[in-house]
């Protein structure tokens, strides 16, 4: 059951990135005949668009997931744009595609109803994703739930050519996690980069707990007791808080009398306590960027091994190999 996941460099990386996606990346590679990981550096081009600074987010993105437990033994770890093989494939697939299928996606229409222009990278976005997943034969596509929709329409894409050339592909299937499908940002909103509501993995101690203090709480007297699950901070605490702190927390709300004040010191607190280790281990890869790219090219090695063998099956079934 080949597991696989991208996620963009379009800046830190965040709890939702964290809690939704890379924490089952770093479960499945334990448990997964084989499993892919990339940094999705193609997809970021559609907001990315200083080569610098896109430059500086890939090699920090693969820094964070190498600080935060994948493990290059395992998984293969490496750059989207390394597989040229994948956005070859991604032609063959536009060429199927209806307008329709991707005029439906949210994150299309949503970015559109906000004004953003548009441009056919963005459109198309979801056939690039598509790509990505069909040719490492993947079936298990650990990713939150905003990914879910792209994730269908990757099937669509798969079964249509399937039922035009034959059996190619292999279908995939998403993967979320129950409790951390949808994590909320300082605003309750979910988590994202685009509502500038995160709260960053690797962010300094200091500043994590200023966001945190910022965080926005309900307008209810402090007095009343409170129903926590639902509560920002307390759904903040349920993801880096120990057991016992998430009883004691629960509680205390459904007691009443607290303030928002002490539930966001216990927040920072635990949280602080949760990044710590990794913001050490991060700090070593840092300090060795040779090594790192070491290591996203020995992964594009393969990547591209698996990728050119599908590919080709691709190739080979619509007629634009051994002509
Ligand atoms: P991206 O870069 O926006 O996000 C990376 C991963 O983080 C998850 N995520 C969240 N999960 C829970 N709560 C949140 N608040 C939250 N915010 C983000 C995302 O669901 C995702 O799993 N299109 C993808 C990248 C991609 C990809 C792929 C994913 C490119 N090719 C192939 C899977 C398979 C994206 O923009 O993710």
């Amino acid at each position: 059951m080949p597991a696989l996941s991208g996620i963009q460099p379009t800046g830190p990386f965040h709890w939702g990135n964290y809690f939704g996606a890379i924490q089952q990346y770093i479960e499945l590679q334990d448990t997964e005949a084989q499993s892919y990981y990339f940094i999705a550096n193609l997809h970021a081009l559609t907001t990315v668009r200083d080569q610098e600074l896109l430059r500086q987010y890939t090699l920090n993105g693969a820094i964070d997931l190498l600080a935060l437990g994948l493990d290059p033994d395992k998984a293969v770890l490496f750059v989207q744009s390394d597989v040229p093989e994948v956005s070859e494939l991604c032609w063959l697939l536009l060429t199927g595609t209806p307008m329709g299928l991707l005029e439906r996606c949210v994150s299309y229409k949503d970015k559109m109803a906000k004004g953003i222009k548009a441009d056919a990278g963005l459109f198309t976005y979801p056939v690039l994703q598509a790509a990505d997943i069909l040719a490492y034969d993947a079936t298990v596509v650990p990713v939150g739930e905003d990914q879910l929709q792209h994730i269908e329409v990757c099937r669509d894409i798969a079964q249509s050519f399937n039922h035009h050339y034959g059996e190619v592909f292999t279908l995939p299937k998403g993967k979320v996690l129950d409790q951390s499908a949808r994590v909320p940002g300082t605003d309750g909103e979910k988590m994202s980069k685009s509502y500038g509501n995160t709260l960053a993995v690797f962010e300094e101690e200091k500043k994590q707990r200023k966001q945190i203090m910022r965080i926005q709480t309900d307008s209810r007297p402090m007095e009343d007791p409170k129903e926590p699950d639902g509560d920002v901070l307390f759904d903040l605490l349920k993801l880096v808080g120990s057991e016992e702190e998430i009883s004691e927390m629960a509680a205390t709300y459904r007691k009443g009398g607290f303030g928002y004040g002490d539930a966001k010191k216990a927040l920072a607190n635990a949280a602080e306590r949760y990044w710590g280790p990794a913001r050490e281990r991060r700090a070593e890869w840092a300090a060795k960027p040779d090594a790192v790219r070491e290591v996203l090219a020995a992964g594009a090695a393969k990547a591209r091994a698996k990728a050119g063998e599908v590919l080709g099956r691709a190739q080979e079934a619509c007629g634009v190999k051994s002509w």
